[in-house]
């Protein structure tokens, strides 16, 4: 186990991707990815705009498989389970999408209430119950009747949370939970993903690229560039990278850049080195 994993026991990794190469249209998106998330942990993963972060999470839930390397979750590949198998272990998940994906024909307890009366035996009566200890779970429990188009954003990233929930699975993953928010919606939230880590236990995984809810919520981050994990490590290493002075180092100053949002750096360095001089310099024609 390495030395800036979380806990001091030495317990499995809930998720392990190794080595993973994902490419779209022959352009390797990742390249190599390398990463393990321990049990009752908040993983962090931020990157630039368009560097995979989301595909990663995908393959994460096994809604994408690999090119090249595996990813297991519970110690299984998943790549090697069938429907009846991956259906299973979607069960022991849960995923908070960026837009809160709601049904928008249901109010919201419909929602919430819908995977209970799909993948459990329960009668009516107890899955109303446990439909409001979900809402309540995420402060939602008075707006059970609403339809989502009468929710707010903030409202409605509650409501995907209270559905994400309904399972009660082991891991939640989150796809940018703070993007569109206001700064005091967003810390609302983030308080709500730490209050699922703490009181419920579960393990998170977390895409953002807002570096406030990062260092709030993380108990290790990693940062993705250019198809690979360049840097992971405890919320205490990236803060100190964040505020320690430029380095030399062109890896670690790009993780530091991005981490305090510097508008100059690494980043904005090879930015400027490819796309438009290029465009303007190179000749090509059109
Ligand atoms: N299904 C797909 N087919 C082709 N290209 C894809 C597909 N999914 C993602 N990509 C490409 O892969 C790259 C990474 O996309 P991804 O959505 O993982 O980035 P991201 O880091 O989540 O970005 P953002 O911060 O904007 O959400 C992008 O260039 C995207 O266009
Ligand atoms: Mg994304």
């Amino acid at each position: 186990m390495p030395e800036n994993v979380t806990d001091h026991a030495a317990p499995q990794p809930v998720i392990r991707v190794l080595d993973v190469v994902k490419r779209f249209g022959g352009l390797a998106v990742l390249d190599g990815v390398s990463l393990e998330v321990y049990p009752g942990e908040t993983m962090v993963i931020m990157g630039g705009s368009g560097c995979g972060k989301s595909t990663l999470l995908r393959l994460m839930i096994g809604s994408l498989f690999p090119d090249e390397g595996h990813v297991q979750m519970f110690g299984r590949n998943l790549d090697e389970l069938d429907d009846a198998g991956l259906d299973a272990l979607r069960l022991r998940f849960g995923i908070l999408f960026q837009s809160g994906a709601l049904f928008n024909s249901m109010s919201l307890g419909e929602n919430v209430a819908l995977p209970l009366a799909e993948h459990t035996d329960l009668d009516r009566e107890t899955i109303e119950i446990m439909v409001k200890i979900k809402l309540e779970q995420v402060g939602l429990r008075e707006a059970a009747e609403r339809m989502p188009a009468q929710l707010s954003g903030g409202m409605k990233k509650r409501a995907g949370l209270a559905r994400a929930i309904a399972l009660d699975p082991e891991i939640l993953f989150y796809d940018e939970p703070s993007a569109g928010l206001d700064p005091v919606t967003s810390a609302e939230i983030d308080q709500l993903i730490m209050d699922m880590a703490g009181k419920l236990g579960v393990t998170s995984v977390v895409v953002t690229h807002e570096m406030d809810s990062a260092f709030r919520i993380a108990d290790r981050m990693a940062m993705l560039d250019a198809g690979r994990i360049i840097k992971v490590g405890r919320r205490s290493e990236f803060e100190a990278l964040r505020d320690c002075p430029l380095t030399g180092d062109e890896e670690t100053d790009l993780v530091r850049q991005f981490l305090r949002g510097d508008s100059e750096g690494p980043i904005t360095a090879r930015r400027l080195s490819t796309g438009y001089e290029r465009d303007i310099l190179g000749g090509a024609g059109f």
